[in-house]
């Protein structure tokens, strides 16, 4: 979000204020390189459309539906913060063992038609929309950070207009809302600066409202994700705090590290209200990524991408490797405990999305380069995709060096009829470093060391981006 979005809060903005002014002389905080504005980091400069698809290796027949994936992309070409660019999504439509198109499409929102000036204020359809998708009561939606959902046509990737479950969503969404996949019910949140800090939500598989709830917090803590089980729903309350300095005198987004701010998970009933919520302190940490949560006995299980710290001096600095941690609340004791499950560096946790809310084998990932200590180093950051297995400790992983980067791996299952956990494929885009193109790409789940068993080389560039999710024809109708 800009900076100047956030003073509508504050009153400044009524006062009349010059925000461009009052922010002009305040820029010590920039970054001298923005990464985000090199390598495939970039955006890209075209909506097009392509059909004239070659498939190398083979994609499997089975696999009829869409694979879409929201990132940002500034119509501008410059933006504030890497998370700053207006939402483009990018999609490809599989049938039948061929790749029928690749489109990307800006989401059209106020904010790119420039209507706006971004997200995060008050209003909540001014959002950028810029973070994930969701397939959820027969409707395709982009979310971003803030404000509303919009409706994406399946069909060609054109935004239909903004969603609010007829008028219940009162304010923000989060983009990683969770399906049960037993009930087909969407839980999910948003969070705001201002009170209620957090709301809670449950909509029925038809898409219809069931629930709104709001929960404490002690601050307005950046909130990206949540965690869902069986029966409960799980918050966290971070030390990335909203800082109405940064809002002011910094750059980028207007959270940062709060050393005095808690860490800590809330634990709910699903059916619950904020009174029922029992509070885990945990060490000192953040979390962007939440891979899978179940529930073990007394206890609620969260595996997350643990960083030890972030956005300590701004809301620039990602150069702090993430790592795989078990989080442990035990419901009868009051007692949280985390442990590490993988020494490694990495990002975007994925699972079989049959197994939310459950106990689970396997999970993916993005493999992080270590080395990304700096913001020149980021923007040539080696990449790759691991497999977890939990029960064993393997991991498994593609690692294809310098010149290829694969994006967030989302899994596809192999059959709709229930194979084995992992019995299916991960798609993700994978850029070259050396044509400056793209490529979709399906790695078999069970051997994703092998490298792709199929490959769709695209004549562009699918940038650096957030969250996808997959279609199958068979959820379309
Ligand atoms: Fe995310």
């Amino acid at each position: 979000m800009k900076r100047r979005d956030f003073l509508g809060y504050t009153g400044l903005g009524a006062l009349g204020v010059a925000t461009s002014t009052v922010l002009g002389g305040c820029s010590e905080e920039q970054p001298a390189v923005k990464f985000w504005q090199q390598g495939n980091f970039r955006p890209v400069s075209e909506e097009v459309t392509v059909t004239d698809l070659k498939v190398e290796g083979s994609i499997p027949p089975e696999l009829n539906g869409l694979y879409v994936r929201n990132g940002t992309n500034s119509s501008s070409g410059i933006s504030e913060h890497f998370f700053g660019g207006d939402g483009m999504i990018h999609g490809v439509r599989l049938e039948g063992g061929q790749a029928s198109w690749y489109r990307n499409r800006y989401v059209d929102t106020p904010v790119y038609r420039k209507e706006s000036s971004g997200f995060g204020g008050p209003n909540p359809e001014h959002s950028t929309s810029a973070v994930s998708l969701l397939y959820h009561g027969g409707e395709l939606m982009s979310l971003g950070e803030f404000g509303y959902p919009y409706l994406i046509d399946p069909d060609d990737l054109s935004t239909r207009g903004v969603f609010n479950y007829e008028g219940k969503l009162t304010g923000n969404m989060t983009a990683h809302p969770r399906i049960d996949p037993a009930t087909g019910e969407l839980l999910f949140f948003g969070y705001n600066v201002v009170q209620p800090y957090i709301t809670y939500m449950r909509a029925d598989a038809a898409g219809n409202m069931l629930q709104v709830e709001p929960v404490d917090m002690t601050g307005p803590s950046m909130v990206h994700d949540f965690a869902v089980t069986e029966n409960y729903v799980v918050f966290m309350e971070m030390p990335v705090r909203f800082s109405w300095f940064m809002a002011i005198s910094g750059s980028g987004l207007p959270f940062k590290w709060d050393e005095d701010a808690p860490s800590r998970f809330g634990v709910m009933p699903r059916t619950g209200t904020n009174a029922d919520v029992k509070w885990f302190d945990v060490p000192r940490c953040f979390i962007f990524h939440i891979m899978n949560s179940f529930e073990q006995g007394d206890e609620v299980i969260v595996d997350a991408a643990r960083y030890d710290h972030l956005w300590v001096k701004n809301s620039h600095d990602f150069f702090h490797p993430a790592r795989l941690s078990r989080f442990s609340m035990n419901m009868k004791t009051g007692k949280a405990s985390v442990q590490r499950v993988h020494d490694q560096a990495m990002e975007f946790p994925q699972v079989n999305r049959a197994y939310w809310t459950r106990d689970y084998r396997y999970g993916y990932s993005l493999a992080v380069d270590e080395k990304n200590d700096s913001p020149e180093r980021i923007a040539q950051a080696e990449g790759g995709i691991r497999k977890y297995d939990l029960k064993t400790g393997e991991v498994d992983a593609y690692l294809p060096g310098p010149a290829l980067n694969p994006g967030e791996a989302i899994f596809i299952p192999g059959s709709e009829s229930g194979g084995a956990e992992d019995d299916g494929y991960l798609a993700s885009f994978v850029y070259d470093k050396n044509s400056e193109t793209s490529a979709f790409c399906l790695f078999d789940a069970t051997d994703v060391s092998a490298g792709p068993i199929a490959k769709v080389a695209l004549p562009v560039r699918v940038p650096v981006g957030f969250h996808g999710v997959w279609v199958p024809d068979s959820a379309l109708g």
